[in-house]
């Protein structure tokens, strides 16, 4: 495919580097035009090492062959990343006063503004009114992602990760209608890893949780235009790129993460593998074996359940639910059937119990009824939709997750 890639003057400018490294790899040819603005974020060098091919952005290169004509007619796909409140002013009157915007007015083939501003700017009522005369033109405008901006300011405005845009770039140029990101705009807070017991300074109690479906979870998250937060107990993969982390180590630590982060999510996942119990006292210095003391017996005791606590907060406390109505908290179960019942019916207790939205149920052990493969999942709902089975990879599963969460998302009260 024949992609030209519009830079706008602005600092996520850099982000668009990765964006079309995502471009290239995937073997398409890109054309960059950056606007005068954003070559004082990133220089011409980069976008021409990056693309292998010549940038520029004045109309009046190379004149005989009529750039902005060629390359509006012979874009397959027109990406404007970041698309700033200028470049969407620009582009929604018609003007026509450099190459991209030239470009933009030649082009035959759908193109793709994903903006980024400052919250202000988005919400203010010139930009919507632009915002709105692209669209109703046919021209996709992908809602931003919230989160931190430039400075200390957070709110809508902030570039869509860059495999968000590629990912709505594809299925804009596959003529699909729903290009547009499923949580774009949200706020997803996964719970990820296994966390650890402290016994003493050296030893704790853990579990076997690499963090990898947490991980998976998250890209997909952020892929689908989330801003997403990480909450992340042991894990042996590292956390993406483009998701906020917070590390924490043990059950209660994790309690007070998720709690803290629940105010203003959309969306809680709790994938973590979260110890049930922790020891009733930490030593605080290395227990010793000594040859005449007695063989230790450690006490547990129970820790906190984080998804009930949640569910609970979310339905039962006034003030704290109220701003909370329409948050989705999913949980996770990993079952094995035995001689007294079944995987499924095991797992419909559980979601009963802890009374979340939608429970993912991970069968492990021998039972054939899903399979052997150990990426298959059944996502229950407590509104008692028919189970849904999603198998495949980690990625393929940790998409089809995502995407039922979007259905979810917009089908149960969404919030402004
Ligand atoms: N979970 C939690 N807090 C805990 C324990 C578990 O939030 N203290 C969450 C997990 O992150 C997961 C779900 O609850 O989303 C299911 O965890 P699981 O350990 O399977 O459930 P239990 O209620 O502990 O059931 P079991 O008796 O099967 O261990």
């Amino acid at each position: 495919m024949r992609i030209v890639l519009g830079v706008g003057g602005g600092i996520a400018a850099y982000k668009v580097a990765s964006l079309l490294r995502l471009f290239t790899e995937a073997g398409h040819h890109v054309t960059v035009i950056p606007t005068e603005a954003a070559t004082r974020f990133v220089g011409v060098a980069t976008w021409e090492a990056l693309s292998g091919n010549p940038v520029t952005n004045s109309v009046f290169d190379e004149v005989h062959q009529v750039n902005h004509v060629r390359l509006g007619h012979e874009a397959d796909l027109i990406v404007v990343a970041p698309a700033t409140a200028d470049l969407l002013a620009r582009a929604a009157t018609g003007q026509a006063n450099d190459l991209l915007t030239n470009t933009l007015l030649m082009a035959r083939g759908p193109v793709l503004f994903a903006p980024a501003m400052h919250t202000e700017m988005w919400q203010h009522a010139a930009t919507r009114a632009n915002v709105e005369t692209l669209r109703g033109r046919g021209v996709a405008v992908l809602e931003p992602a919230s989160g931190r901006l430039t400075g200390a300011d957070t709110g809508p405005g902030r570039l869509p990760e860059p495999e968000a845009i590629f990912d709505a770039a594809m299925a804009l140029a596959q003529g699909k209608p729903d290009y547009q990101l499923p949580l774009a705009g949200k706020t997803v807070t996964i719970s990820a890893g296994g966390t650890r017991e402290p016994l003493d300074p050296v030893r704790f109690l853990g579990n076997r949780s690499s963090g990898k479906q947490g991980v998976a979870l998250a890209v997909a998250a952020r892929n689908a235009g989330a801003t997403v937060r990480l909450l992340a107990a042991h894990m042996e993969v590292p956390p993406p790129a483009g998701v906020e982390v917070v590390t924490v180590e043990t059950a209660l630590q994790l309690r007070e993460a998720a709690l803290a982060a629940a105010v203003d999510s959309d969306v809680v996942i709790m994938a973590a593998a979260v110890a049930d119990f922790r020891p009733a006292e930490i030593s605080g210095t290395k227990i010793k074996k000594r040859d005449d003391t007695a063989d230790p017996v450690i006490t547990l005791v129970r820790n906190p359940d984080i998804l009930q606590e949640l569910v609970e907060l979310r339905d039962h406390a006034p003030e704290y639910g109220a701003a909370r109505r329409g948050q989705l908290i999913i949980g996770f179960a990993a079952e094995t059937g035995d001689g007294q019942g079944d995987v499924l019916a095991y797992a419909e207790a559980k979601l009963k119990r802890k009374g979340c939205d939608l429970l993912v149920l991970n069968h492990v052990g021998t039972d054939k009824v899903f399979g052997q493969d150990t990426n298959s999942v059944v996502i229950l709902a407590r509104s008692g939709a028919e189970p849904q089975l999603a198998a495949g990879t980690k990625t393929e599963v940790s998409a089809a997750i995502i995407t039922r969460i979007g259905f979810e998302l917009n089908r149960v009260s969404p919030r402004a």
